[in-house]
């Protein structure tokens, strides 16, 4: 149990986790608790190369230092051998003389509200794999940022992740469309399922991970590429740009078929968060139709329901276009740790829809 405590505590800053509502175990001994802060996180290999931002350690290490400062001071006694880690210390007021994203590391220079973030998550039913999986990103820390949602992963991306995660059978040895990537949170989880389950010698299938947005399938290529992703040893990722008004362009959109259609020919789209603006309604779901080619194939959404008369008018569009679309049942089982249950919206406003052209 407290070894289960202590590595919420690792999880939790790996995904920057509001630093004033971290708990810190209780029920264990003061030294054992600084012994795994500094050993498990300050000298973590992951957490050092990609760390989080500047900003984040700094609070939290601040956070850190007054809790243990307060417990041992509340101990009155009872752990007189315990001293605040000179280590501890030493970091905390290096960071104090950083500028605010200098840290030292990867993300020196780069815009103040991207950070490194590490999920944690585990590879449920597929025997031999490790206890957990780690996938790390650059994102912003922002809701939009250079104009663009795309720099951040958003619940339903670890939602539908983890419907992926205890149904691994709907993307492993499937060549896969996703629309809208964003940074590619939910492309490298698939990649890295797909690598983990990889028959020996058998080909990779193919995984296009698209975006409208140059910087953000910029970042999702590096992301993808982050030696520590699994999705580094995935041979057959691609990123592509890919606009979906293309679809409803009568000059573009047979490109954009030819595209779809022979280059990528995938047996699955997916998708997440992206329907969120009426405006992006018919595009979308003219691309999903193409994409679909009035073949058997299928589209898997998640969709955060935030104004109800946008998710209507996406499904009574979608049946307009010939397009028929169910609920995917899906009670999400926690086993897996990918959902950071203090950092997402709500997980009960997603939806998972399946799309199949009707015949
Ligand atoms: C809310 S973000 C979701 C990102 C990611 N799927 C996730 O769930 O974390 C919506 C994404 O849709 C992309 N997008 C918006 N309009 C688009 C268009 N016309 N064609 C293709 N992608 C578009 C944005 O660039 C952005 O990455």
């Amino acid at each position: 149990m407290s070894e289960q405590a202590l590595f919420a505590v690792l999880r939790r800053y790996s995904y920057l986790a509001p630093p004033n509502r971290f708990e810190f175990p209780q029920d264990i001994a003061l030294g054992r608790l600084q012994e795994f802060l500094v050993e498990k996180i300050l000298h973590n290999d992951l957490l050092t190369t990609y760390a989080p931002s500047a900003q984040y350690q700094k609070t939290f290490w601040r956070r850190v230092i007054d809790y243990l400062e307060k417990r041992s001071q509340e101990a009155c006694g009872k752990d007189p051998d315990f001293e605040l880690s000179e280590e501890i210390y030493d970091h905390y007021v290096e960071l104090l003389h950083s500028p605010v994203d200098g840290d030292g590391s990867l993300l020196r220079g780069l815009v103040p509200s991207r950070s490194f973030v590490t999920y944690h998550w585990q590879p449920p039913g597929i025997p031999g794999a490790q206890s957990y999986i780690t996938t790390t990103l650059l994102e912003s820390r922002n809701m939009i940022e250079s104009g663009t949602t795309g720099l951040r992963t958003w619940t339903a991306a670890f939602f539908l992740a983890q419907y992926l995660l205890d149904n691994p059978e709907t993307v492993l040895g499937k060549s896969i469309l996703e629309l809208g990537s964003g940074i590619g949170f939910m492309g490298i989880v698939i990649a890295s399922l797909q690598v983990l389950c990889r028959a020996q010698d058998m080909p990779l299938p193919k995984l296009w991970l698209t975006d409208v947005d140059e910087t953000v399938l910029l970042t999702c290529r590096r992301n993808l590429e982050l030696p520590c992703n699994l999705s580094f040893s995935h041979d057959a990722v691609k990123t592509v740009r890919i606009d979906w008004f293309e679809a409803l362009d009568d000059i573009a959109a047979p490109r954009l078929q030819s595209i779809i259609c022979e280059e990528m020919d995938p047996e699955l789209i997916i998708g997440s968060d992206i329907v969120f603006d009426p405006h992006l309604i018919r595009p979308l779901l003219a691309t999903v139709k193409l994409a679909m080619g009035g073949s058997r194939k299928v589209a898997i959404f998640a969709v955060t329901v935030r104004n109800e008369a946008t998710i209507s008018n996406f499904l009574s569009s979608a049946q307009d276009m010939g397009l028929d679309v169910e609920d995917v049942p899906y009670v999400e089982s926690r086993n897996g740790w990918i959902l950071p249950n203090d950092v997402v919206e709500d997980i009960s406003s997603v939806r998972l829809l399946k799309f199949s052209a009707r015949r």
